[in-house]
């Protein structure tokens, strides 16, 4: 199926690794031009590198989604580098493990302003260029945790529960800009941060780091934890013109791991 994105742009936040590094893969293997944005440069020009050896376009900028001035300059020069950007991934680290009694304001302030604050000044950066051009694709990543809350990953909980009433309520005010948002809900896809929560897992439980993915593994009715490749694929449909009538959502990708309906 041809996706029709070839000539696109694309700014990918977290683009260097793991997820956000699967969907800028599949954007550019459609023809998308990706701007990869993270904190380190090294992990970025690998990135660059890779993608630029498959024949597409891509550049690196790099800027931390917790210092916002930096962050507005990295965008500022993807922008100027790359053109109008037609497709934002919202897509950040996460915060450490923890449950919520006791987190103190500092920390609930400083995840919040990386997590969540950083996606929403983002957007507005680059709202304006797309509802003038009456095309865009808002695509933001969060956790399947804002459906079932996972025990121990406390602030993720919480926090992206505002980005997906954030999400819903952008969506409403672009739509007539042929502008979509969605919110694509990660289950348990293998990539550094997972095996670094499943080694926080295995210390508590005693048990080795390989037995904590098998686990892991088997709590998920496919057997098996997804692909950052497989979630990409889901992300360039959506950021397609094909999803024009999908925005409003939440899109699970998690391999029948959610439970409730
Ligand atoms: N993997 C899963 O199973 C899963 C499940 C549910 C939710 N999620 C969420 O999905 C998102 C992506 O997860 P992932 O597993 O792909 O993580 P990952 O493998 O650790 O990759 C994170 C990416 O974000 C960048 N990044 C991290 N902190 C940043 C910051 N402060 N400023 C700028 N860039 C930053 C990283 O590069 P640098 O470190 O170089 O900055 C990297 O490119 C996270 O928010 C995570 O909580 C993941």
């Amino acid at each position: 199926m041809d996706l029709q994105l070839k000539g696109k742009t694309a700014l990918v936040l977290g683009g260097s690794k793991g997820i956000g590094r699967g969907i800028a893969d599949a954007l550019a293997a459609e023809g998308v031009a990706v701007a990869l944005v993270a904190r380190s440069q090294e992990t970025i020009d690998r990135s660059v590198g890779e993608i630029k050896a498959r024949g597409a376009r891509a550049i690196g900028v790099s800027g931390d989604l917790s210092d916002w001035p930096g962050m507005e300059k990295a965008i500022k020069s993807a922008r100027e580098q790359l053109g109008p950007i037609d497709i934002l991934i919202n897509n950040s680290g996460g915060p450490p493990p923890s449950g919520v009694v006791g987190v103190s304001a500092e920390v609930w302030t400083a995840q919040f302003n990386a997590m969540v604050l950083s996606l929403f000044r983002i957007t507005d950066l680059l709202l304006p260029e797309m509802r003038s051009r009456k095309w865009g694709r808002i695509l933001t990543v969060a956790s399947f945790s804002v459906i079932e809350p996972i025990p121990n990953i406390g602030i993720s909980n919480t926090l992206r529960s505002a980005i997906v009433g954030w999400a819903k309520t952008l969506a409403g005010e672009v739509a007539r800009d042929n502008i979509t948002v969605n919110t694509l809900l990660p289950g348990v896809i293998a990539t550094d941060r997972s095996i670094s929560l499943s080694r926080a897992r295995a210390e508590r439980d005693k048990i080795s780091l390989e037995e904590a993915i098998k686990r892991n593994a088997q709590g998920i009715p496919v057997g098996r934890l997804g692909t950052p490749a497989e979630f990409g694929a889901v992300a360039a449909f959506l950021a397609s013109p094909l999803a024009a009538y999908v925005t409003g959502s939440l899109i699970r990708i998690d391999g029948g791991l959610t439970r409730s309906v």
